[in-house]
């Protein structure tokens, strides 16, 4: 029987799923690694608990009893983006790799942005100069640790140092190539005028794939310790939005993904490339050959909802441990008896500032028009309004881009709840459903193995063998109407606040709040 194996190299823990060629999920196993913040703002992780993690989560999955190591047709990786694995000529690790959600580089951005100018960048690679992204960090490891620098020979994204690990081959795909803002995301190949411009040698790139191609077969002696065929191809794989973009069935023109995790992600496939001049919206490369995707992230999705959680449902947290229930039900519940549009009470999601629509970091979290009849219940229905009328405003970015919405897919812990389902019909306007496995990323990477292996004809054949939607929700029209009165509202509380959230970030600074 036919069998992949698909990985997701995440931020907590390397993911590992197995399917077979209907896309059935036969195992799945979760190795965690630690998280390194060694100064404020700093994120970090280690290449060799990567490494170790990913060696581990092949073996332990390889022994459950529904896989066989001598089925598994091939192999793919989906990771964290942007991130940055510094190799020197020996391909040993230089220093930790910096994370996407790091952001000791603004003055890195600033310069970037100067030295090519704002418009010009968006032009060439289609992104802004952002903190998380690779580029900047490259600038960093340059200014500020220059023995390093010297010794750098290759840049690789995390996945794509896992690959190397495996193959022997320093390469990277498409999808990940796209956010390291050195890659023009339209033509598909590295920026000469981006890396003069930053005097980045193109050398120290590697070559480019698309996601479903072989990059080779995994090394013998690894492929014998790990309890794998010797010619195991392992395909490309992609960046973990795109997985999971592909995991989701979004591949083609009209299906957005609509992802509630600790973080929120609006994404929608695109037959062309877009680029947003007000630079809010990403634009990358799919894992889908020659095709694009939209993307806007909201940075306290899931998050916003675990705050309140944490800190003000104690209650609920305590008769959930004593009957047995999750405390996210129970709040569920009491949210359901509030009314659509909470009573007027708004609450804008900016807990730990934004990224989309807002780039923000100064931002704060607000409920704003409460007045003595609201209770509990509106406060915790308008968080999961609040969150949903952040990616509605990502949403309204990528159609105002030209792309016109048919479905919406809900994915990530957000779409568990029928309520939260219910609020992003209204909200959005759109049906929204959800897929029939919601296994993340490493679903994506899994069928990025079978379409590499030759298991499938292409990413879409996977799809459709594999991807089908399930549960349904369509919009109510007398809920909508009210949050279209509702939503402009949302919409211009931040611009009215967004002086007085700097002048508040001026007040933390100041009395070392933070
Ligand atoms: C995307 C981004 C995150 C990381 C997290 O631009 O920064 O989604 O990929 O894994």
């Amino acid at each position: 029987m036919t069998q992949m194996l698909g990985l997701d190299l995440g931020t907590t823990g390397v993911k590992a799923l197995a399917i077979n060629n209907q896309g059935e999920v036969l195992a799945s196993h979760t190795e965690e690694y630690k998280l390194h913040h060694p100064q404020q703002g700093w994120s970090e992780q280690s290449a060799d608990d990567w490494w170790e993690a990913t060696v581990k989560a092949i073996k332990k999955i390889l022994k459950k009893e529904s896989v066989e190591g001598k089925n598994i047709n091939g192999l793919a990786f989906s990771g964290q983006m942007h991130g940055s694995v510094f190799l020197d000529d020996e391909g040993e690790v230089i220093r930790n790799p910096i994370l996407w959600n790091d952001t000791r580089t603004t003055k890195q951005c600033r310069k970037i942005e100067d030295k090519i100018g704002k418009e010009r960048l968006l032009e060439l690679v289609g992104n802004p100069a952002l903190e998380g992204f690779t580029a900047p960090k490259v600038l960093w490891l340059r200014e500020n640790e220059p023995e390093n620098y010297e010794k750098l020979d290759t840049l690789l994204l995390p996945k794509d140092y896992i690959v190397y690990r495996l193959t022997g081959r320093r390469v990277t795909e498409n999808s990940d190539a796209a956010g390291t803002i050195l890659y023009d995301v339209e033509n598909q190949e590295w920026s000469k005028e981006v890396c003069e411009s930053l005097g980045i040698d193109r050398n120290l790139l590697p070559e480019v794939l698309d996601s479903v191609d072989v990059v080779d077969s995994i090394k013998d002696e690894l492929a014998e310790e790990v309890g794998l065929p010797k010619d195991t191809p392992v395909v490309a794989g992609g960046a973990d939005n795109a997985c999971s973009a592909v995991g989701n069935g979004i591949t083609e023109e009209g299906l957005f993904l609509a992802s509630i995790g600790s973080s929120g992600v609006v994404l929608a496939h695109s037959d062309h490339m877009e680029i947003d001049f007000g630079a809010r919206v990403h634009s990358f490369n799919h894992s889908v050959p020659d095709k694009w995707y939209l993307m806007g992230v909201m940075l306290n999705a899931g998050l916003s909802y675990r705050w309140f959680r944490d800190t003000f449902s104690s209650l609920e947290v305590q008769t959930g441990e004593f009957t047995n229930r999750d405390p996210y039900e129970l709040l569920n519940s009491e949210a359901a008896q509030a009314p659509p549009g909470s009573g007027g009470l708004i609450y804008l999601p900016y807990l730990n500032g934004e990224r989309t629509p807002h780039k923000d970091a100064n931002a704060r979290g607000t409920f704003f028009g409460f007045s003595g009849t609201h209770e509990k219940r509106h406060f915790v229905r308008s968080v999961l309004e609040g969150v949903t009328f952040g990616l509605r405003d990502s949403f309204e970015l990528i159609k105002d881009m030209g792309v016109e919405p048919k479905q919406i897919r809900a994915t990530g812990g957000g779409a568990k709840s029928a309520l939260w389902r219910g609020i992003q019909a209204d909200i959005f306007g759109q049906e929204v459903v959800t897929t029939a496995v919601d296994e993340g990323p490493a679903y994506g990477a899994a069928l990025l193995a079978g379409t590499g292996s030759g298991v499938f004809e292409s990413v879409e054949n996977a799809v459709d063998e594999c991807v089908e939607t399930n549960s349904i929700q369509s919009p109510r029209p007398e809920n909508e109407r009210i949050y279209e009165d509702l939503y402009p509202v949302y919409r211009s509380l931040y611009t009215s606040l967004a002086e007085d959230y700097e002048k508040l970030a001026e007040f933390r600074r100041k009395w070392e709040f933070e």
